[in-house]
């Protein structure tokens, strides 16, 4: 079957032909066979240049050996076993010692899992109920922040899903990204009752939204002067921006952290680190629960030592910090020669372009780009056999694999499809 004979007849059995919003791609997604290096290879046999990166995780490029020859090992001794496991030691340790403010980890199953132990774990902690979240961030499809979310949420105009009681989003407090007054002036009218502020460090979710110079550290500043948490929700920005991730990056101290994608070199997992005093809260030792059959699944760890070993020991984060930076600089070279005054925005490995005539600080200003014809040049890229998530309000990232020559060629594409659409 082709594309689109395999869309139609997934539409039969899958909700909208598709296992999450985001893939379901008009007029139709293409169904991929194969995946190397930076390059996605279709149903019908093209080949795609990969700015996705399965939203985030491949950032050693796809089928990895390294990642695979560990799975490998680990499947042949079995993946599954309902105790604790020596790798889980290992990995714990490895993160435990490279990002700060986290002295203990629990690992789950996905960024979603993640950010509601972390709100679940801050609310027991303080013994608050109220969070606030920043509109537009995204921090998975669980009840307390499909409100006013990102990434698919966003592009498919259910930014607050139905079936979420009003009881529990009555504690989810809405404040846009870079407004340190709208932040004092909530917590101020929520005096004692705010349990921590989440979100994205850069929003990713939402196109590529960076903090405002001192936003983050002045944040958490404000937030500690309420006795109030921050929950840094590190899902993209974790082993991406650094190895101590965004706090590194930007010089911030979370109290808890979220972490996924990455770290499990395209497995699912998701996990939630903090100081001990406050990781203790969490099930056995304390009484904000936590459990899964999954959680720190073989597999996914041993996936996960294997790209953290090689973050850990090798060029990679620069590498993909430079690959980045030479498309958003080709990026931004094409824009002018065409005199289009998009906005390239982005930190190395992780950007976008808002088509959009003015810089993007918060949601209202990057829901005034034109999404229609983003989408159009989204459309002609894939022609070109260059795929980008498909939507403005997603992050397009670079992997070890993104070498001079696939730059050189998704520049060029980035260009026809640029005049193509304008
Ligand atoms: C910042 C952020 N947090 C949390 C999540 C949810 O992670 P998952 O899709 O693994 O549940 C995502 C997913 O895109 C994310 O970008």
């Amino acid at each position: 079957m082709n594309n689109e004979e395999l869309f139609q007849a997934s539409k039969e059995v899958l909700v909208g032909g598709v296992n999450s919003p985001v893939r379901a791609i008009s007029p139709y997604p293409f169904f991929v066979e194969r995946s190397e290096g930076a390059r996605l290879y279709d149903a019908e046999g093209k080949s795609y240049i990969d700015y996705c990166l399965a939203f985030g995780p491949m950032i050693l490029g796809h089928n990895n050996p390294t990642v695979r020859k560990a799975v490998e090992e680990r499947l042949s001794n079995g993946w599954c076993f309902g105790t604790p496991t020596e790798a889980e030691l290992e990995y714990a340790s490895l993160i435990t010692s490279t990002v700060p403010n986290v002295d203990k980890i629990r690992c789950m199953n996905t960024g979603t899992e993640a950010t509601m132990t972390a709100i679940r774990l801050a609310r027991g902690f303080t013994g608050r109920d109220k969070i606030i979240k920043i509109e537009g961030a995204f921090h998975g499809a669980h009840d307390a922040v499909l409100v006013k979310a990102g990434s698919g949420a966003l592009t498919h105009s259910v930014p607050n899903s139905k079936g979420i009681p009003a009881d529990v989003t009555k504690n989810t407090l809405l404040i846009p990204y870079n407004d340190l007054e709208a932040l004092e002036r909530v917590l101020k009218e929520n005096e004692g009752q705010i349990a921590a502020m989440i979100t994205e460090p850069a929003i990713g979710n939402a196109g590529c939204i960076l903090p405002k110079e001192n936003y983050l550290k002045d944040a958490k500043k404000i937030l500690e002067a309420h006795n109030s948490l921050l929950i840094l929700d590190e899902v993209i920005t974790g082993f991406r921006l650094g190895q101590g991730g965004a706090q590194e990056y930007f010089g911030v101290d979370a109290d808890i952290v979220t972490m996924g994608k990455i770290i499990s070199g395209g497995f699912p997992i998701g996990v939630m680190g903090a100081r001990h005093e406050i990781m203790d809260n969490i099930t056995p030792m304390g009484q904000v629960y936590n459990a899964g059959t999954f959680n720190g699944h073989p597999v996914s760890i041993a996936a996960g030592l294997a790209t953290l070993n090689l973050i850990k020991s090798t060029d990679a984060l620069s590498r993909i910090a430079d690959a980045g930076n030479k498309l958003q600089n080709g990026l931004r070279g094409i824009l002018q020669d065409m005199s289009l005054n998009y906005q390239v925005q982005g930190i190395g490995p992780m950007f976008q372009v808002f088509f959009n005539d003015n810089p993007v600080t918060d949601l209202d200003e990057a829901k005034n780009s034109d999404d229609k014809k983003f989408l159009d040049y989204c459309a002609k890229l894939r022609d070109l056999g260059v795929f980008l998530p498909p939507s403005q309000f997603e992050c397009c990232f670079t992997s070890i694999a993104h070498d001079q020559e696939v730059i050189d060629t998704s520049l060029e594409a980035f260009e026809t499809a640029l005049k193509a659409t304008h």
